[in-house]
Formats: structure tokens, C-alpha cells, sequence
């Protein structure tokens, strides 16, 4: 399993920490020579919450008859000019490829089986998560602005007064 993350820290932490066979640090460019480099055989599944060089990386190094779980796009949220596709998804054709996207919304029904099936993960520590909590409902802009630049570390929470 490769996971992508900005900055040494935080790639450190997916390899020592989250059980990572290799990582990706995204903020050093050159993702499809990382990924070859983490990857060398390609890789059959990939979850799109990137969109734009990750999702053209990945289509790249997958394998055929792989997958793609398209998510998120979130490095196009910003873009100030329409941003053009991956500029390679014509190996789609080739490679067979699936990609297709996903709406949590769309399975809410399983929210009560989830959620008791990852509080079991975590209170056994086979699910590690974080989050980096913001104060108060004035720094809930700070926050979201801090979550699209990758301040945060996990999941970005704003706390409304105790
Ligand atoms: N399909 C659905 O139903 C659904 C529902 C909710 C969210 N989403 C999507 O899931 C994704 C994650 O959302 P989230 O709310 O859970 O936030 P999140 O995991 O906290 O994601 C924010 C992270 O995105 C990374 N990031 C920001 N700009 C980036 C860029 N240009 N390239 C690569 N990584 C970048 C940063 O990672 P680093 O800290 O490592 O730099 C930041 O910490 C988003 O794309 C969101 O739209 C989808």
C-alpha cells in the first residue's frame, strides 16, 4: 500500500506510524517517478482524493483491469482557470481501467454498521486516526482555509465552545 502526504514529517509518519509499505511525498514534484519508485510493478487500485497530478500519476502506473475509486479532487478546489483533465486517460482504453465515482451520502444506511465497526478499530488500535481541532466558531474559516493548505494533520475539526 503507497500512500501520498505533504512534507517529510508526514510521509514519515504514513511508513513508522499508519502500516504504509511505501510513501509519497507530493510537495517534492516528480510524483510519477516517486510512484514508480514505490510501486515498480504499478498498482492495481487507486482512491482519487487528489485529482489532477495524482490522478494522471496513478492512471500511469496502473495495472491492467485496475481501479479507480474517484473521491475527491481536492487540488483543483482552488483553481482560479478551468483545469484540464489527466492528459492520459486514453491508457484507460488500453489498461482496461474502471474509475468510478462516490458519494458517502449515497450509503448512509450503513452509517449505524460503520460506526460501530470502526469504534471497534479504533478502541483495538487497528484503525489509527487523528485530528487537529481549531477553537471556537471565529477560527472556523482559519481552519478550513488551514485543511486546503495542509496545516492539519487528520481530520480538520472546528470545537463550538465546551
Ligand atoms: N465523495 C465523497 O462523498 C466525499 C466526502 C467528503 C470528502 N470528499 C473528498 O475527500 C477528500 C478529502 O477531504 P477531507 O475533508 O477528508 O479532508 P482531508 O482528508 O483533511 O484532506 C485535506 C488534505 O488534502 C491534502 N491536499 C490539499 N491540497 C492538495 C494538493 N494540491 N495535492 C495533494 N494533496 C492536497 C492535504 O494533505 P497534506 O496535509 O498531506 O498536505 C490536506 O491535509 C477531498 O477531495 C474531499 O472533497 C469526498
Amino acid at each position: 500500500m503507497v500512500g501520498s502526504a505533504g512534507g517529510p514529517e508526514k510521509k514519515r509518519r504514513l511508513l513508522e506510524e499508519f502500516g504504509y509499505d511505501a510513501a509519497i511525498d507530493y510537495r517534492e514534484g516528480d510524483l510519477e517517478g516517486q510512484l514508480a519508485e514505490a510501486a515498480p510493478d504499478g498498482i492495481d487500485v487507486y482512491f482519487d482524493n487528489v485529482g489532477g497530478d495524482h490522478l494522471r500519476a496513478a492512471i500511469g502506473a496502473m495495472r491492467t483491469h485496475g481501479r479507480i475509486a474517484l473521491c475527491g479532487a481536492i487540488s483543483m478546489y482552488n483553481a482560479t482557470e478551468p483545469v484540464p483533465g489527466p492528459d492520459n486517460l486514453h491508457l484507460a482504453v488500453g489498461k482496461r481501467l474502471t474509475l468510478r465515482g462516490f458519494i458517502v451520502g449515497d450509503h448512509y444506511d450503513l452509517f449505524g454498521e460503520y460506526a460501530q465497526r470502526a469504534a471497534t478499530w479504533l478502541a483495538e488500535g487497528s484503525l489509527r486516526a487523528e485530528q487537529t481541532v481549531v477553537e471556537g466558531i471565529d477560527h472556523a474559516v482559519d481552519g478550513f482555509l488551514d485543511m486546503m493548505r495542509g496545516a492539519n494533520t487528520g481530520k480538520m475539526l472546528v470545537r463550538l465552545g465546551s
